[in-house]
């Protein structure tokens, strides 16, 4: 048995979504601590492709339970959506979805806050436009919807008239929106709960059982540690915590449980959205890894940003989250480079920096050293021994071990779940 964390180690879109799912091979319970429909997890199945943004990605195995954690933030219109699209694909829900009572909702005034503060700030942070900020907001300040608060009409009632009547104030005079109806909301929101009310459970104890019985339970992180609201780029980050430390709180599931962090990374680096990016190429160099990565994202169509192999903020990750062993994806984006480059510290004024910097200010103009390293320029469709990967190849997986102490235990060559090596 055991309990493992998988978990972003950069800006989010590493192939977090295809390591889960493989993974779920082995497991039983596969749970999402965090984050919400901001997430896009793609699975490629015999060129098959699905995308999830709520749903855990060990549901495309019938035999492993899914559970959306307490820390996650749910919007009844994605989760119906995404439900009635597996459903459609003859995937089988029922009996094996599990939503946290304690979960909070995403309601219509939290995706319209998200867009409007967005679009009237002149220091975007390039959301999702999911209502993430916002529902989270709501959480830290005592006065959110749950899951639970669905199960009693009077309840949900109340607390929509309180919320609403200082969130038609804030829509209508600082953002000039039409304000919002609370029999509206109710009436949907109901209706909603009769859709899901099956799902519901308390999770927590769901989990514990589980963990007792030794199952294999998969704790699935959502975005990645440099966009954790407390370690990552701050401001330029999503509202909850993706890192480690979150799946305990997410899900309810003791640190000491915990057996393993598994840190999914990319050969390289992208970022959605603003924010600083020391190794971000503004050159044909990124075009290219753009290009040949397919780096669109899974949930906006937002072009990545794209740069190399940050080792300094790699480092970082594996400190905060404490990984032990990687998931290294897309190294085949990097087949045709003659030359592949690698960022192994950061300088401020000629200075070479300790740590991670914590202020946007000083990431945005840290100058970065790189190592240069010769590329493999072959395919490695087909392999599935990492021996047989080229040498070169070897030497980049290898390298990326020296400078962060984490093992790499798995890497992925395509986006299907086939093409994946796995190391003893
Ligand atoms: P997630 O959010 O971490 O689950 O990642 P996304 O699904 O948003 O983005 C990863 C993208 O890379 C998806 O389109 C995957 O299908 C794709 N992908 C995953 N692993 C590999 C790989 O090893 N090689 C290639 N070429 N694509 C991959
Ligand atoms: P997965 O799980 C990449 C980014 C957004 C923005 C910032 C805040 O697919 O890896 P938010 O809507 O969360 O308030 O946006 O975080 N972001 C992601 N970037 N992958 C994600 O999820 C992301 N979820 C949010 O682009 O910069
Ligand atoms: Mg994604």
């Amino acid at each position: 048995m055991s309990v493992q964390i998988i978990v972003g180690a950069q800006w989010g879109d590493e192939g977090k979504g295809k390591i889960v799912d493989l993974m779920s091979e082995q497991a039983e319970v596969v749970a999402r601590y965090q984050g919400g429909a901001n997430a896009g997890h793609t699975i490629v199945i015999n060129g098959k492709k699905y995308v999830l943004h709520l749903i855990p990605s060990g549901i495309l195995h019938d035999d492993v339970q899914c559970v959306i954690g307490n820390g996650v933030v749910i919007d009844p219109i994605a989760l119906l959506h995404e439900i009635k699209t597996l459903e459609d694909n003859g995937i089988s829900i029922k009996g094996r979805l599990f939503i946290s009572h304690r979960a909070h909702l995403i309601m219509p005034y939290h995706k319209m806050l998200d867009v409007a503060r967005e679009k009237s700030s002149g220091k975007a942070i390039g959301t999702t436009g999911r209502g993430i900020g916002p529902a989270y907001i709501d959480k830290a300040s005592r006065v959110g919807i749950r899951i639970v608060d669905l199960l009693d009409r009077t309840i949900l009632e109340e607390k929509l008239r309180t919320n609403l009547a200082e969130k038609n104030v804030l829509l209508r005079r600082m953002y000039d929106i039409d304000g919002l109806d609370v029999e509206k909301i109710v009436a949907e929101y109901v209706e909603f709960d009769n859709l899901i009310d099956e799902y519901i459970t308390d999770t927590t104890v769901l989990l514990h059982n589980a963990i007792k019985e030794g199952k294999n339970v998969l704790l699935e992180g959502a975005q990645g540690a440099l966009l954790d609201m407390d370690h990552g780029t701050y401001p330029f980050v999503t509202s909850s915590n993706p890192t480690s430390g979150g799946a305990c709180t997410g899900l309810g599931v003791p640190p000491t449980a915990v057996d393993t962090v598994i840190g999914v990374v990319k050969a390289y680096c992208t970022r959605v959205g603003n924010g600083p990016f020391p190794t971000e190429l503004n050159d044909a160099v990124g075009e290219e890894l753009r290009r040949v990565g397919h780096e669109f994202g899974a949930t906006t169509g937002r072009p990545r940003r794209c740069g190399w192999l940050d080792i300094p903020a790699l480092n970082y990750s594996v400190m905060v989250n404490g990984i032990t062993d990687f998931a290294l994806t897309k190294l085949d984006v990097l087949n045709d480079f003659a030359e592949i480059k690698l960022a192994i510290g950061y300088s401020v004024h000629g200075k070479r920096t300790k740590f991670f910097p914590a202020d946007v200010q000083t990431l945005e103009k840290v100058e970065v050293e790189y190592e240069t390293l010769p590329g493999w320029q072959c395919s490695l469709a087909g392999i599935r021994e990492y021996d047989a990967l080229p040498q070169n190849a070897r030497a980049y997986i290898e390298r990326i071990e020296e400078l962060t102490g984490a093992r790499v235990a798995m890497v992925s060559t395509s986006p299907d779940r086939e093409d994946t090596i796995i190391r003893n």
